[in-house]
């Protein structure tokens, strides 16, 4: 089992571990194509319990999988395995990378509102890389019996393994927090390179220039549900089938309809949830984001009450005292 036993696990071992590993590899393949289309009103509650814990398993392989990659790298020109110390990590890479997989694989279909190419390209990322890591583990099982041989094989698919989790891991995160995660703050070089636009630089809501200039709903309006609303109802995530950031769709509204109705601010959906009570479960946003400041609030009704435009200056739309104050206008 270590060095002090070149022979390393028996022929018949390492037999049974390679059909078991290639069955492994076969069903986790097959499962995007037997379960098909996620289904429109998600999975029973107790699954969708246990798929939330994927964001949590999943970085048990990605660590281990970095604690294998530092083994190897100690020991790049040998032909001789890496201690066998990296089989041991290698076995709890497979075995949770086979678990978050499952897991994720749970989550993407008790989520109907996930943006389906994403969280499909990030779905099967993580099912290729579970069955990469299955298949590295067989073969460092054969590498360590066979005194070294095979290692080359090894490595490579250690190499294609870190590759597919690095572009998985990135597809995730851009299913979590959107897809401007990683590079929306970026240094402005660093953008370039990336051949990203320049950063848009907006103007803050309060201060509004004093000669009414600026649009209420671009500059006033948009910069609020920017920052509170858009996170879950956006072009890759429509909780409630709603999506915020078009004007078109913000006033269509999701499933409930009427996001916002021009002109009444109580039948408008999605002020109507602003100014639900806390622990109401249909309050927005919802229990652990920061809430909208009461001037927030007043501003978006203010907005709504006065024709919901999509182009009024600020000039345009009578201001109360309580406007000019949270908009910092003399
Ligand atoms: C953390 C995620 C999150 C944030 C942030 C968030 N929402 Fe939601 N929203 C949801 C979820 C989940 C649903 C679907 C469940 C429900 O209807 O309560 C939803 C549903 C809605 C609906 C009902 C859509 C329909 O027609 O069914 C409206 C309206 C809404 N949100 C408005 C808002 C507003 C306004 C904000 C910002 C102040 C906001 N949401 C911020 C998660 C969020």
């Amino acid at each position: 089992m270590s060095e002090s036993d070149p022979q390393g696990p028996s022929l018949k071992g390492q037999v049974l571990l390679g059909v078991a590993g290639l069955m492994l590899i076969a069903s986790l393949a097959a499962l995007p194509f037997l379960a098909g289309q996620p289904p429109e009103t998600g999975l029973p509650g107790l699954l969708k319990f246990i798929g939330r814990f994927h964001p949590v398993v999943l970085h048990l392989p990605i660590g281990m999988m970095v604690w294998v990659l530092l083994l190897e790298a100690g020991n790049p020109c040998s032909k001789k395995p890496a201690r066998s110390s990296s089989r041991m990590a290698m076995l709890f890479t497979a075995t949770t990378a086979v678990i978050a997989s499952l897991l994720g694989f749970i989550l993407y279909y008790s989520t109907p509102d996930y943006d389906k190419e994403l969280a499909g390209r990030h779905l099967n990322g993580g099912i290729l890389f579970a069955c990469g890591t299955v298949a590295a583990f067989v073969v460092k099982f054969r590498v360590d019996a066979s005194g070294g041989r095979g290692a080359a094989l090894y490595r490579l698919l250690l190499l294609g393994c870190a590759g597919i989790m690095g572009i998985t891991s990135h597809d995730g995160a851009s299913l979590t927090h959107g897809k401007g995660y990683l590079s929306n703050h970026a240094p402005e070089p660093l953008r370039k390179m990336l051949g990203l636009p320049a950063k848009k630089v907006r103007e803050p809501a309060a201060g509004a220039d004093s000669d009414g200039k600026q649009v209420v709903y671009t500059d006033v309006i948009v910069p609020i549900l920017e920052r509170k609303c858009y996170s879950c109802h956006n072009a890759e995530k429509q909780k409630g089938k709603y999506r915020m950031d078009e004007y078109e769709l913000l006033l269509a509204g999701g499933k409930e309809g009427d996001g916002i109705v021009p002109g009444k601010s109580a039948e408008s959906n999605a002020l109507v949830r602003i100014e639900l009570p806390e622990d109401d479960d249909e309050h927005m946003p919802p229990e652990g984001k920061k809430d909208l400041e009461d001037h927030e609030v007043m501003l978006i009704k203010w907005w709504i009450d006065g024709g919901a435009s999509k182009d009024a200056r600020l000039s345009d739309q009578p201001m109360t005292d309580a406007v000019r104050s949270a908009l910092a206008i003399p």
